[in-house]
C-alpha cells in the first residue's frame, strides 16, 4: 500500500463523536446573539392548480407571512435553467411545492398559523404519467455506425424495457438553511450544504445584489448523497427572502417527512433497449431513455447526459444510436444522488445482456467478457479509453472470493423447494469528475493554499465534508507534499469570504480534480516557502491535454477524462413462500485509483455498495393518482442495515489516473452504480432464470417476487 493510503484519524472524527459539532439546527442564537426565528413552508397540496387567494390570519407581533412578493431580485433560483420558482407565482406544479413561509419566534405559534392559513385553488388536471408527458425539459441524441444495416443484417433482434423508481436520499440530517441579514446590509446564509457557490449564485439573483454582499458558509453536514447539491439553493432562497422581509435571522429545518415528501429524489426511468445479434454478438443497440424529472427541470439535464452516456454500458457495440428525454410531470422535482443518472442505464444495459445471453444458450458472464471495452477503444460518445480497463482482472478477483463462475452454473440447473439460490455479476464503470466540459468552461476550478507564520498551513477550497472525508484526505495531500505533520494543515468548512470557488462537492470531483490542484498548489508553496512568512499559493484547473475535447450539441469527445471501474457479485437465497431474498452475500471489487485514505475509502464502497442493494431491493417510493408520494417516512420506505447483507466484502484494486493525485480517481458515486444489475440478476437466476421469470425493474421487492411466482403459477 502506498504510504499515502496509510489510514489517519479524521479530521472530524472527534467533534462528531462527541456530539460538539454543530449543525445548523443545533444553533442557539445567530451570529450576533440575537434570536432565531422559525420558518415553516406552506406547502401546496395539490398537484396542479391556479392559487387563487390565499387567505392569512391576523398575525401577531413579530410574525410574518412571506410570499413571492417578498422576492426582491427575481424570483428564480439559479440552478440550470432558471425555471424553480422561490416562492411560487400563479400556479402550483406538484404537491408541496412552497406557496409562502410563516416566520416568528415561537415554533408552535408558526404552525398553528400555517394550519389557519387557507388558499383557494382552481384545480387543473394533472400530469403523473410519464409516458404520456408531452412537456420535454431536455431531449438528446447521439449515434455512432450504421446502426439500420446492422438491424437489417441481424440474426436474432431483442427489444425490452427496464424500469427504475425513486431513491430517496435518507441521509441523517434532513435539509436545513439559515439566513441572517448583517448590519453592513450584507445577507449570511448558512446551512447543510454540498456546494456553497452554488447557493452564493442562487441567493445573489434572488436578492438582487452583488457577490460581495452574499457570505455563504456550509455548516457541519449530515450526508448529502446529491440531495444537497440543488436543494439548499431553494431553501436557502427562500430563508433569505424571509430573513429580508423579518429583517431577523430566519432558519427553516425540514422534518423527515417534508423531506422525503418534496425534496429532490432520484430519477425514475424508463429503458426501451433494441439489440441486433449477429454470429453471437451484439452488433447495434438503440436505447430510447426517458427520465421522470418532476415538476421543474433542476439539474435534470447534467444528470440524464451522464445517464445516456453510460446506456451502452462497459461493452464495445460497434453502432449505437441513444435518445434521452427528460420530461415533466406534476411531481416533486427529481435531482442529483449518487450516480447521477448511470444506475438507470447501467441496470437496463446488464439486464438486456444477461437475457441475450440467456435466450441465446451461454454463460451470461461470459457474454459479457466477450464484449467488453478494453484501453484505446471508442467510448459512447466516440472518445476514447485512455488508460486500462482493468476489469477482467477485476472479475477474476471477485471469482476467487465468492467461487461465481461454480455457483452461477450450479444455480442455472432447475431448483426446487422452499429455498431457491441465485448468483449474479454486473460489470460497470463510473465517469470521474464532471461531464463533457463542465470542468473546462464551467466550472474552472481555483484551489489556493495559505501558509501562516507558525508554519501552519491552511486550505481554501469549496468542497464540502458530507462525511465522504474531503476535510481529511485534502490536508494529507498537502501535509504529504510538504513533508510536514498532518496536524499542521487544515481545512475548514468552506466560507465564500475566505475561500475561491473551488467548484461544488459533486461528480466524484472534489479530491481527483481538487485534491490535485492542491497537490499541485502545495509543490508550488514548496518551491517558495520562506520560514516565518506568511505567504499564499494559488493554482487553477487545466483540462489534461490527452483529452479529445468534448462537444454537448454533438455529444462527441471525451465526456470524462477517466472511469472508475467496478465488478458486483450478489448471492441470495429466495423464500419461495415469503419472496423475501436474504443476501447470502455482496462482493464488490472497485477501482478508484489510488485510495488516499483506506478506511474512508472502503468505508465509501461498502456505504454505497449497500445503498445500491436498497435501491434494487426493497427501498420503494412511488405517488399516487392525485401525485401524492406515500413513502414519506421510515416506517414505509425502509433503507437497509448492515444487518440486511451481514456478508459484505469490498475490495479495492488499484489502476492509477496519471492526472489524480498520487493517481487517485473519482470515488464516491461508483459503489453504487452495479447493485441492481447485480441483485436483479440473482434474484431471476433463483427464481429460475431469464426463460421463466425475465426480471425487469427495480427495486425488485419481496412483493414482487411473489407476484413473480404466481404469474408462473397462473400460466401452468
Ligand atoms: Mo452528486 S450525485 O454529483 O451531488
Amino acid at each position: 500500500m502506498d504510504n499515502i493510503s496509510k489510514s489517519v484519524r479524521k479530521k472530524d472524527h472527534e467533534p462528531k463523536i462527541s456530539g460538539e459539532s454543530i449543525y445548523v439546527g443545533d444553533y442557539q442564537c445567530a451570529k450576533d446573539g440575537s434570536a432565531i426565528l422559525t420558518g415553516k413552508i406552506l406547502h401546496s397540496k395539490i398537484a396542479r392548480a391556479r392559487v387563487l387567494s390565499v387567505e392569512v390570519p391576523d398575525l401577531p407581533k413579530g410574525y410574518f407571512y412571506v410570499n413571492a412578493a417578498d422576492v426582491p431580485g427575481e424570483n428564480k433560483v439559479n440552478i440550470v435553467l432558471d425555471d424553480t420558482p422561490v416562492y411560487c407565482k400563479d400556479t402550483v406544479e406538484y404537491i408541496g411545492e412552497p406557496i409562502g413561509m410563516v416566520v416568528g419566534p415561537d415554533k408552535e405559534e408558526v404552525e398553528r398559523i400555517l394550519s389557519q392559513i387557507k388558499v383557494e385553488f382552481e384545480e387543473l388536471e394533472p400530469q403523473l404519467d410519464v409516458r404520456s408527458s408531452q412537456k420535454v425539459f431536455f431531449d438528446y441524441e447521439f449515434s455512432h455506425g450504421d446502426i439500420e444495416k446492422a438491424f437489417k443484417e441481424a440474426d436474432k433482434i431483442y427489444e425490452e424495457e427496464f424500469e427504475t423508481g425513486y431513491q430517496e436520499q435518507a441521509y441523517i440530517e434532513p435539509q436545513g438553511m439559515m439566513a441572517e441579514p448583517e448590519k453592513d446590509g450584507k445577507m449570511y446564509v448558512h446551512g447543510s450544504m454540498q456546494c456553497a457557490y452554488y447557493v452564493h449564485g442562487a441567493i445573489m439573483r434572488v436578492l438582487g445584489c452583488k457577490p460581495d454582499e452574499i457570505h455563504v458558509f456550509q455548516d457541519v453536514t449530515g450526508g448529502g448523497f446529491g440531495g444537497k447539491e440543488a436543494f439548499p439553493s431553494v431553501l436557502g432562497s427562500q430563508v433569505a427572502v424571509a430573513a429580508y422581509k423579518a429583517k431577523a435571522p430566519v432558519r427553516c429545518v425540514f422534518d423527515r417527512r417534508e423531506d422525503m415528501e418534496y425534496t429532490s429524489k432520484r430519477h425514475p426511468s424508463i429503458c426501451r433497449y433494441k439489440a441486433a445479434i449477429k454470429n453471437g454478438k451484439v452488433t447495434a443497440l438503440d436505447c430510447d431513455i426517458v427520465f421522470n424529472a418532476g415538476a421543474y427541470s433542476t439539474l435534470s439535464a447534467v444528470v440524464l447526459q451522464r445517464g445516456i452516456i453510460a446506456a451502452p454500458g462497459v461493452y464495445n457495440i460497434p453502432n449505437i444510436h441513444v435518445h434521452g428525454k427528460a420530461v415533466k410531470t406534476n411531481t416533486s422535482p427529481c435531482g442529483a444522488y449518487r450516480g447521477f443518472g448511470a444506475p438507470q442505464t447501467f441496470f437496463a444495459i446488464e439486464m438486456m445482456m444477461d437475457h441475450i445471453a440467456q435466450d441465446l444458450g451461454v454463460d451470461t458472464l461470459e457474454f459479457k467478457e466477450a464484449h467488453l471495452v478494453k484501453q484505446g477503444d471508442m467510448t459512447s460518445t466516440c472518445g476514447k479509453y485512455h488508460f486500462p480497463v482493468p476489469l477482467p482482472d477485476m472479475i477474476n478477483e471477485i471469482d476467487k472470493v465468492c467461487d461465481f463462475r461454480r455457483k452461477h452454473k450450479e444455480y442455472a440447473a432447475p431448483q426446487s423447494g422452499r429455498y431457491r439460490k441465485g448468483i449474479g455479476m454486473s460489470l460497470v464503470f463510473h465517469g470521474a469528475g464532471f461531464t463533457g466540459s463542465g470542468e473546462r468552461d464551467i466550472i474552472k476550478a481555483v484551489a489556493k493554499l495559505r501558509k501562516y507564520k507558525d508554519g501552519s498551513v491552511e486550505i481554501l477550497a469549496s468542497n464540502g465534508e458530507i462525511g465522504q472525508g474531503v476535510r481529511t484526505t485534502f490536508p494529507k495531500i498537502v501535509a504529504n507534499e510538504l513533508n510536514l505533520p498532518f496536524d499542521k494543515v487544515y481545512y475548514n468548512h468552506p466560507d465564500t469570504e475566505r475561500v475561491p470557488d473551488s467548484g461544488p462537492t459533486v461528480a466524484s470531483r472534489s479530491l481527483m480534480i481538487v485534491g490535485e490542484l492542491l497537490r499541485r498548489a502545495a509543490i508550488k508553496l514548496r518551491s517558495v516557502w520562506i520560514d516565518g512568512k506568511e505567504q499564499e499559493v494559488e493554482e487553477h484547473f487545466k483540462e489534461p491535454d490527452f483529452m479529445i475535447p468534448f462537444y454537448i450539441d454533438k455529444f462527441q469527445g471525451d465526456a470524462y477524462p477517466t472511469y472508475a471501474w467496478s465488478v458486483n457479485a450478489i448471492e441470495v437465497e429466495l423464500d419461495t413462500l415469503t419472496g423475501v431474498s436474504k443476501i447470502l452475500g455482496a462482493y464488490g471489487s472497485f477501482d478508484v485509483g489510488t485510495p488516499i485514505d483506506y478506511n474512508i475509502v472502503l468505508g465509501q464502497m461498502e456505504g454505497g455498495f449497500l445503498q445500491g442493494i436498497g435501491y434494487s431491493s426493497i427501498e420503494k417510493m412511488d405517488y399516487d393518482s392525485k401525485g401524492r408520494i406515500r413513502n414519506n417516512s421510515f416506517t414505509d420506505y425502509l433503507v437497509p442495515t448492515t444487518k440486511d447483507v451481514p456478508n459484505m466484502v469490498a475490495m479495492l484494486h488499484v489502476e492509477k489516473y496519471p492526472n489524480g493525485p498520487y493517481g487517485a480517481k473519482g470515488a464516491g458515486e461508483l459503489p453504487l452504480v452495479g447493485a441492481p444489475g447485480a441483485y436483479v440478476e440473482a434474484v431471476e437466476q433463483a427464481l429460475g432464470g431469464a426463460k421463466i421469470h425475465p426480471l425487469s425493474h427495480v427495486p425488485f421487492t419481496p412483493d414482487d417476487t411473489i407476484a413473480q411466482l404466481n404469474r408462473h403459477r397462473e400460466e401452468i
